[in-house]
């Protein structure tokens, strides 16, 4: 089907579903300018549980859909393709996790939103990179936290808050690329950018951002910026609203070290406009989890909502 007919299909199938659709930052450009909401994970979980319509077609990878799903059990949640994994949530397998919880059995666990449903039921708070710091800040000083799983975010963290957490040790595939030699390059060539970056950068990188945050946070900061050219540290993904939604300014893609494209994330990039057409055509795949997951997995997601 030629993009513009099937961009019609969807949305014909959007409202003949009362479907909602909900989109990542790192998702490809066709797909964030069709749907209702693009965000970042905490956006999006929030859009999640406030949503009125009958069936959540979510545009982002697993762990995100599975979140949507937990706050909405009722609900149909699709899932352009349900490989659309994630490195962070694949490095911490839940019976690790179990045992990590039990051999520090008077830590607190939070635990990054990029993890399984699993994870999530053994967690005592869920918090994503735009609400660890506040949640973290709401913890009694006395009391130990374990933070999983990403020791990037993790580190980061430790810094901003003066909290010691024990750290889990996972990292994204994609925020682990960038190149610092690629890095001192461009900024050899652009002295007038400024680079800014996820926290789920190393904090090599990290040093060296004059700003760093969330997807929706640095969208914020470039839109907010007196400055015309940055040089991003995420997946390349965001660009796009980055370009559309301001005028004047330049955005360098941060390029990893290999000549790939491994500044895109491989997971968010499975979802395309074909598979986005025929999940809601066929209202498959979906998402499906037991009951007894689902209720476990949603109090440490409601707990992250009412702190952050
Ligand atoms: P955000 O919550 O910043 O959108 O991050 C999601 C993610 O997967 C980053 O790699
Ligand atoms: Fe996971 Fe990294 Fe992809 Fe985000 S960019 S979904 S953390 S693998």
């Amino acid at each position: 089907m030629i993009p513009q007919v099937l961009e019609k299909e969807i949305l014909k199938l959007k409202k003949s579903l009362n479907a909602v659709i909900l989109a990542h930052y790192y998702q490809e450009s066709e797909i964030q300018d069709l749907a209702d909401f693009v965000g970042d994970s905490l956006d999006l979980s929030r859009k999640a549980a406030s949503t009125d319509a009958d069936v959540i077609v979510f545009c982002g990878v697993h762990f995100m859909a599975e979140t949507a799903k937990i706050l909405n059990p009722n609900k149909p949640v699709l899932l352009p393709d349900l490989l659309a994994g994630c490195s962070l949530s694949d490095g911490c397998p839940p019976h690790l996790f179990k045992k990590f919880r039990e051999e520090h059995p008077n830590h607190v666990a939070i635990t990054y939103i990029n993890c399984s449903a699993e994870v999530k039921a053994l967690s005592d708070i869920i918090c994503t990179s735009s609400s660890a710091e506040k949640i973290i800040n709401q913890i009694p000083k006395d009391q130990p936290i374990l933070f999983s799983p990403d020791k990037n975010l993790g580190a980061y963290l430790k810094k901003k808050t003066g909290r010691d957490m024990l750290l889990w040790n996972g990292s994204c595939i994609v925020h682990e690329t960038f190149s610092e030699r690629k890095l001192i390059g461009l900024q050899l060539e652009h002295p007038d950018a400024e680079l800014i970056a996820h926290p789920e950068c190393e904090d090599h990188l990290l040093s060296k951002a004059k700003f760093i945050g969330s997807t929706s946070a640095l969208l914020k900061y470039v839109q907010t910026s007196e400055r015309k050219k940055f040089i991003v540290a995420t997946e390349a993904g965001i660009l796009h609203q980055m370009e559309t939604t301001t005028k004047g300014k330049t955005f360098l893609p941060l390029p990893p070290e290999e000549n790939c494209a491994c500044n895109e994330c491989p997971h968010m990039k499975r979802n395309t406009m074909e598979k986005l057409y025929l999940c809601m055509k066929h209202k498959s795949p979906q998402i499906e989890m037991n009951a007894d997951l689902l209720q476990r997995a949603l109090k440490p997601i409601q707990r992250m909502l009412e702190m952050s």
